[in-house]
Order: structure tokens, then C-alpha cells, then sequence
């Protein structure tokens, strides 16, 4: 027989564009000793390999294909991180059959031994609603807008303020319009509104709210044994 398994302690953080969930839950994770997945990776993969392939965004079957191939590589393919990525990346994520193609992935990534940190837009409503520890990150367009433009042009994109400002209202009204798994906050989770936080501030107050989460998690888990 082998070892019996470790309960998954899952923390979902959502939220929209640059809003700094991407950085609180690669703190989490490895304050955790937790893998982490960036799930919005999956969405960028897909948006980048149909426009590569010529192929038309609004092609929902071909697009649940190019979601069906993912390869670990491909994920770690710096085009995935420009501006013109998230874009791509909103445009495929409307369609429900390619929300359907990545749902499995991040289930059972999510699941494994012993828990993991995932974020997104739907992890806390419908990849993982079960997750003990959950956390909607927020912050107004203009600041996000502000936090992604400086990430730009360390990255060496120029782009003006303005134009990151209009992808991010752009980006929010697509996210939070669509039918399929629009993001919003699960009715149980905790809002982390970071306008006038630091990353630093805000990776502290996300640590003391799964830090709490993380105890009454425990006490069930040991009532359920
Ligand atoms: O880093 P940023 O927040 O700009 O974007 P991202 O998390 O990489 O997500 C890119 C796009 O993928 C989002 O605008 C969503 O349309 C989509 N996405 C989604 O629909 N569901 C997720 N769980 C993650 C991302």
C-alpha cells in the first residue's frame, strides 16, 4: 500500500488584468511550500497558437483543438507575457468549448497531493469552488493600468498609458460580460482591494487571510478523520 494521500489545501485568487494576483499567489505558493499555476498561461497559449496559425479567434472548434495540444514548453514561450497576448487570450477565453478543454488541466493540478495555489478569473466560482482558501483581488483601471504599463516597459514594450488603460477597460468589461464562467467574486471569497497598496502590503494582507483560512480548514479536517 502506498502512502495515503495529503489533502489538498486549494487557494484560488482571482481577479482582473494587473491587479496583482499573479504576485501574491507565486508569494503564496512558495510561503506555502505550494506548486502554483498561472492559468491565465493556458488562455495567452491558446490566443497565441491560433494567431499563429492564421486561424480566426471567433473559430470556437479550432480554438478548443489548439487548447486540447498544450505543451509545458509553450508555456514558458516569453510571447505568451506581451500586451498582444492577453488580448488574444480574452478573445479565445469567451468560448465555452475551450474553457471545457482546459477545465480537467487545472482540476487535477489543483487537486494534487497536498494542494496547490492557482489564479485566474474563475478558479474560486468554477474550476475549484470547493477551495478552502479563496481571494478576489481588485484595483481601480487607472492603477492597474499604471502597474501594467511599468511591467511593459520593463519588459521592453513601449505603449503608451493611455492605450494599456483602454486594453485593461477593454479586457474587464470582455471578462466580466461573457457568458461562460465570467469573472466575478465566489460568494465566499475574501476582496483584497490593493488601489492604495504596495505589492508588499497587499502579499501580506493575502498572507493573513489564507493564514486564517488554513486553520479553520485544518480544525474540519481533523473533525472529518
Ligand atoms: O496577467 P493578466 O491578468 O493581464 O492576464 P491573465 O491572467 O494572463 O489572463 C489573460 C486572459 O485570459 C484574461 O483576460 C481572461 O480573458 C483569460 N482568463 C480566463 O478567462 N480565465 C482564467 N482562469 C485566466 C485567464
Amino acid at each position: 500500500m502506498g502512502k495515503p494521500a495529503r489533502p489538498s489545501f486549494i487557494v484560488a485568487v482571482d481577479g482582473p488584468a494587473a491587479s496583482g494576483k499573479g504576485t501574491i499567489a507565486t508569494r503564496l505558493a512558495a510561503e506555502l511550500g505550494l506548486p502554483v499555476l498561472d492559468t491565465g498561461l493556458l488562455y495567452r497559449a491558446v490566443g497565441v497558437l491560433m494567431d499563429r496559425a492564421g486561424l480566426s479567434l471567433d473559430d470556437e472548434g479550432a480554438a478548443a483543438a489548439a487548447a486540447a495540444t498544450l505543451s509545458a514548453d509553450l508555456l514558458s514561450d516569453p510571447a505568451l507575457r506581451t500586451r498582444a497576448a492577453g488580448e488574444l487570450a480574452s478573445r479565445v477565453a469567451v468560448h465555452p468549448r475551450v474553457r471545457d478543454a482546459l477545465l480537467e488541466f487545472q482540476r487535477t493540478f489543483a487537486r494534487q497531493d497536498g494542494g496547490a495555489v492557482l489564479d485566474g478569473r474563475d478558479i474560486g466560482t468554477v474550476i475549484c469552488p470547493e477551495a478552502p482558501a479563496k481571494l478576489f483581488v481588485t484595483a481601480t483601471p487607472e492603477v492597474r493600468a499604471e502597474r501594467r504599463w511599468k511591467q511593459l516597459f520593463a519588459q521592453g514594450e513601449e505603449v503608451s498609458y493611455e492605450d494599456v488603460l483602454a486594453d485593461i477597460r477593454r479586457r474587464d468589461a470582455r471578462d466580466g460580460g461573457r457568458d461562460a464562467a465570467p469573472m466575478k467574486a465566489a460568494p465566499d471569497a475574501a476582496l483584497l482591494e490593493t488601489t492604495e497598496m504596495t505589492i508588499e502590503q497587499a502579499a501580506d494582507a493575502a498572507r493573513r487571510i489564507v493564514e486564517a483560512a488554513r486553520v479553520r480548514w485544518e480544525a474540519l479536517e481533523r473533525d472529518d478523520r
